[in-house]
């Protein structure tokens, strides 16, 4: 019998696209969304939807119990540019929801779970270049702490209490369906939809602020490939860093300039500048390729055609 499956924060950025995904894979009945809000239409015509708050134990509890939950991926976070306005919403949102999907997973309620960290937990004493899985970590960012202190969270319920606790350390994702709200590495999606709105766009980060990022298509994948390896491979239980492209705001606009010549780009770094310049330019991926065969799809290029083709078509400009 497939494995039933929660997703909690399914109506964001990542959720969506996940929960579709696996609905795909596994059916739509043994995926249940959640969220604090409903999705876009997409999501909530694909299969079961729950509002659930990820910070009320009870109301997660109950879902689980309701639906027979065996995994649970979660979700929900503040990211790194509103957390820095909202510290301690952030710290309880990004902190309370994963002690009470790990407590559900220790009590034997829950079988597997997903919890996404970030490039976030590295910060300016970090080797900046192919930062390797096992480094400095000191951040800098409200978002970086609570990730930082989620990962080692993760590792101690694994290690004390034997939960399947499974992570990765996303880059900036890049992806058209649903926008992403709140974080340093927004510009990387917003330029292009304001490329084929207005035909240009303000860079909040500098034009050569380099940063890992990734197309979701590529973290999707990933996504799915850590839960479903055998627990043995993997072998990291904190959490994975994971790789795909690392670029610039002007690199970018150079790319989307190819399929729209007339594009402008112009720079005005605010207080994201900071955030940006605490974080990695590169990352070393290579322990997720030896454990459990990560390997990336999406180049700049690829990744450029289909954001401009997704965008046309989700938003019809
Ligand atoms: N993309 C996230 C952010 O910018 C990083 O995990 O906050």
């Amino acid at each position: 019998m497939a494995s039933k499956i929660l997703i909690i924060g399914a109506c964001g950025q990542i959720g969506t696209e996940l929960t579709l995904a696996l609905r795909d894979k596994v059916g739509k009945d043994n995926v249940i969304a959640s969220d604090i809000r409903e999705g876009n239409e997409e999501l909530m015509s694909s299969g079961p939807f729950e509002i659930a708050d990820a910070t009320n134990y009870n109301q997660i509890g109950d879902l689980v119990i309701q639906y027979e939950i065996d995994e649970v991926y979660l979700m929900a976070a503040m990211l790194s540019a509103t957390a820095e306005k909202l510290p301690m919403k952030a710290w309880d949102l990004n902190m309370g929801s994963l002690f009470h999907v790990l407590n559900l997973a220790k009590e034997g309620k829950i079988r597997k779970v997903f919890w996404p960290s970030s490039i976030a937990v590295f910060g300016p004493t970090t080797p900046k270049h192919d930062t390797p899985q096992t480094t400095v970590m000191e951040p800098t960012t409200v978002y970086g702490i609570s990730k930082q202190a989620g990962e080692r969270w993760c590792e101690y319920y694994h290690n004390k209490f034997g939960v399947d606790v499974r992570s990765i350390r996303y880059p900036g994702l890049i992806s058209y369906k649903t926008l992403p709200g709140g974080g340093t590495t927004d510009y990387a999606v917003e330029i292009y939809h304001e490329a084929l709105k207005t035909g240009k766009y303000t860079s909040f980060l500098k034009e050569d602020t380099e940063l890992p990022m990734m197309f979701m298509d590529d973290a999707i994948r990933a996504t799915i490939s850590l839960m479903e390896a055998p627990s043995e491979k993997v072998k990291v239980r904190s959490s994975y860093n994971l790789s795909a492209l690392n670029f610039t705001p002007a690199t970018l606009a150079n790319a989307i300039q190819k399929h729209i010549p007339e594009f402008e780009i112009s720079y005005a770094p605010d207080f994201r500048q900071a955030i940006a310049d605490s974080w990695p330019s590169s990352i070393d991926d290579s322990e997720a390729r030896t454990d459990w065969g990560w390997r990336h799809e999406f180049d700049l290029e690829k990744m450029t055609s289909e954001m401009l083709e997704g965008i046309k078509e989700v938003y019809h400009v």
